[in-house]
């Protein structure tokens, strides 16, 4: 099988901060890096690593094709990105001493995706493959229609979290995932709890407590393990890459959830987004207290 993800790609710029900057504060960084990111590619390098084949829809422009081959270095097929004449997308990331961020993001290229190169790439799929999105690029409800009428499994990952932009999807879903605040946003909207939702899969994220998933409004919590965080960027989406990973290979739910768990606590006591994020190998060794 295989994860088809319409998802953004980023050059992630990590400043290393003493503290998150307020406003019309002038804040000097102790630290520059340059990453792959993107909750797009974070989550397709992700699904990778977890070990399943993902073929990444997207866009960059002349300056990101750098990004374009670290994807492909990455296990990830990357046949359906477009080369496009705007900048590609760019995230600012401040990371303060526990490990907190704050990002500005310049979408760039993420938007310029056509309905002729999703048409043409989903036409590859087949029934019983999944379909990510984040809402980091154009053409979700496009892609999520389309995906249910092939029969793929639609999948959303509601980061950044607009309750527009879910509610436009909500009708195609077959698995959603957003944190609890979320929920709460996405309640006051569409007047549902979670639970009331038409969508098969619902995973609410709960920050270090870990997760809760609901089966049809059936509730099952996994704790977080406990560690020491040194940076949170992208550990949602190793979080929901590593849980579609194992959907797509067939795995029980409580299974990919428990292993995403795992990949999750290990990836916030790194630096950094798509590069480091660890592989199933690293995963499955891990010692956690
Ligand atoms: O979730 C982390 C990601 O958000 C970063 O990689 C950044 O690019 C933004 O998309």
């Amino acid at each position: 099988m295989t994860i088809w993800n319409l998802g953004s790609i980023n050059a992630d710029m990590i400043y290393d901060v003493p503290h998150l900057p307020g406003p019309g504060e002038t804040l000097s960084a102790n630290r520059l890096d340059r990453f792959l990111g993107g909750k797009g590619a974070n989550m397709s390098v992700a699904a990778a690593r977890a070990g399943t084949r993902v073929a990444h829809i997207g866009a960059v422009g002349p300056d990101g094709r750098w990004a374009q081959d670290r994807l492909t270095e990455y296990g990830v097929d990357t046949r359906y990105i477009a080369g496009v004449e705007v900048p590609t997308g760019h995230a600012i990331i401040a990371v303060d001493a526990q490990g907190e961020n704050n990002i500005i993001l310049f979408p760039g290229s993420n938007h310029a995706i056509t309905p002729g190169q999703l048409g043409q790439a989903l036409s590859s799929a087949e029934r019983g493959d999944l379909l990510v999105m984040q809402n980091e690029t154009n053409l979700q409800v496009e892609a999520a229609e389309m995906g249910r009428d092939l029969g793929l499994t639609v999948c959303y990952a509601a980061a950044p979290f607009q309750a527009d932009a879910v509610k436009a999807v909500l009708p195609f879903l077959d698995f959603l995932i957003l944190n609890e605040v979320e929920a709460e946003q996405l309640r006051k909207v569409t007047g549902q709890l979670v639970t009331d939702l038409d969508v098969e899969h619902v995973i609410v994220t709960l920050g270090s407590k870990g997760a809760r998933y609901y089966h049809r409004g059936a509730a099952s919590d996994f704790p977080a393990h406990k560690v020491q965080a040194v940076d949170t960027t992208g550990a949602g989406d190793t979080f929901t890459g590593y849980v579609l990973a194992g959907m797509d290979r067939g795995m029980p739910m409580a299974q990919a959830i428990s292993q995403a768990n795992r990949a999750a606590a290990l990836m916030v006591t790194r630096h950094g987004t798509a590069d480091v994020i660890p592989d199933l190998k690293e995963v499955r060794e891990a010692q956690f207290d």
